[in-house]
């Protein structure tokens, strides 16, 4: 058995919203935002365009890279604060579009965590059943609907976009991609990201609607706190696992929340600016869709070749957050 990433694909939508723009809806500046996050723009999602439209974008491009129909899948995982409706999930919505039928589908919520997360659920997936031969990890979210844009502290963090990657069980005896995992979850923080309403503790109402509480509220001060040791601790533990030494990774790619907390973790862990993957200052946070989208940049730019060691960190709403290490 080796199970190893047989495609990637990524897809944001054609709207572009700048600082500039930003500057017309709240009190704000280019220069606060670039400076405390790195973001200069962020994408933004058709009003007919749903979370399933952007997953499916993003999964024909890994489907085509792995060189499979999604006749072929066995299992198809979405990662998304943002599905299309509660239930139907937005993995059988995806896999049906896209052409497939029968395979195993679920959404999967970590918020930001939720595409390394998902990934780890795939790769334990295959690991136990062998008729698990291809998985698809899709990672999609239109935040821009669970954005308060009148909310200077939370409306220029976040944009729209999607990820994916195809995970393949040869039946070759070889190495696994994944060399490394570790997850962690404190559901006593939840209070710091929250969306409060529209789930069964806090049905939506007209009031609930009125005070926003179907939108993004987040303590960003202490929520970055956390973040920054968090995502620092699991990278070490699985650097520590795999009996890896910094200097050995070619990228790091973390979740991209905010430039200072990736700067952070990666001045904690040793690793110079070169080799952290960033794309922030086009995309934002596109939450359980970001780490899908870097890790396609990187591939299709050239940046990852087949062997190298590249480590993923997330961190995201429960708290959640969570490392993973591959050998690409
Ligand atoms: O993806 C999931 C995980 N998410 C994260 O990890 C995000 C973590 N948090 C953050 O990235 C940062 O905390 C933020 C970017 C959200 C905020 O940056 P900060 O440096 O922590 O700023 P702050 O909240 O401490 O606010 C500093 C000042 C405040 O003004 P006063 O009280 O000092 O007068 C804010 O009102 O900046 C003000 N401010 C703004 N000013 C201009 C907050 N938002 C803005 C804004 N434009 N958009």
């Amino acid at each position: 058995m080796s199970i190893r990433i047989a495609g990637t694909g990524s897809y944001v939508p054609e709207k572009i919203l700048t600082n500039a723009d930003l500057e017309k809806l709240v009190d704000t500046n280019d220069e606060w935002i670039k400076t405390r996050t790195g973001i200069a723009e962020r994408h933004i999602a058709a009003d007919d365009e749903a979370c399933s439209d952007m997953a499916v974008a993003a999964a024909r491009q890994a489907l085509d890279m792995a060189g499979i129909s999604a006749s072929e899948l066995s299992a198809v995982i979405v990662a998304t604060t943002t599905p299309d409706h509660i239930f139907p999930n937005t993995a059988s919505l995806a896999l049906d579009r896209l052409g497939g039928k029968g395979a195993f589908c679920f959404d999967l919520s970590a918020a930001c965590s939720g595409f390394i997360s998902s990934l780890e659920a795939a790769y334990a997936l295959m690991c136990t059943r062998s008729q698990y031969r291809y998985a698809l990890v899709i990672g999609s979210e239109k935040l821009s609907i669970i954005t308060n844009w009148s909310d200077r502290n939370t409306c220029v963090l976040f944009g729209d976009g999607a990820g994916a990657a195809v995970l393949e069980n040869t039946a070759d005896a070889g190495p696994n991609t994944i060399l490394a995992a570790d997850f962690h979850a404190d559901g006593s923080l939840g209070s710091l990201l929250t969306l409060p309403a529209g789930g069964s503790r806090q049905p939506a109402t007209a009031a609930t609607v009125a005070a926003h509480l179907h939108t993004i509220h987040m303590e960003g001060r202490e929520t970055f706190k956390h973040a920054v040791n968090a995502m620092t601790g699991a990278c070490r533990t699985v650097l520590e696992t795999a009996g890896v030494r910094a200097e050995q990774l070619k990228l790091v790619i973390p979740h991209q929340a905010n430039i200072r907390i990736i700067q952070a973790v990666s001045q904690r862990l040793g690793v110079e600016d070169a080799r952290v993957f960033c794309n922030i200052a086009h995309y934002g946070n596109t939450s359980a869709a970001s780490i899908g989208i870097c890790l396609d940049e990187a591939v299709r730019g050239g940046r990852l070749e087949r062997g190298d060691l590249v480590l993923l960190t997330s961190f995201g709403s429960g708290l959640t957050w969570g490392a993973m290490l591959l050998k690409y």
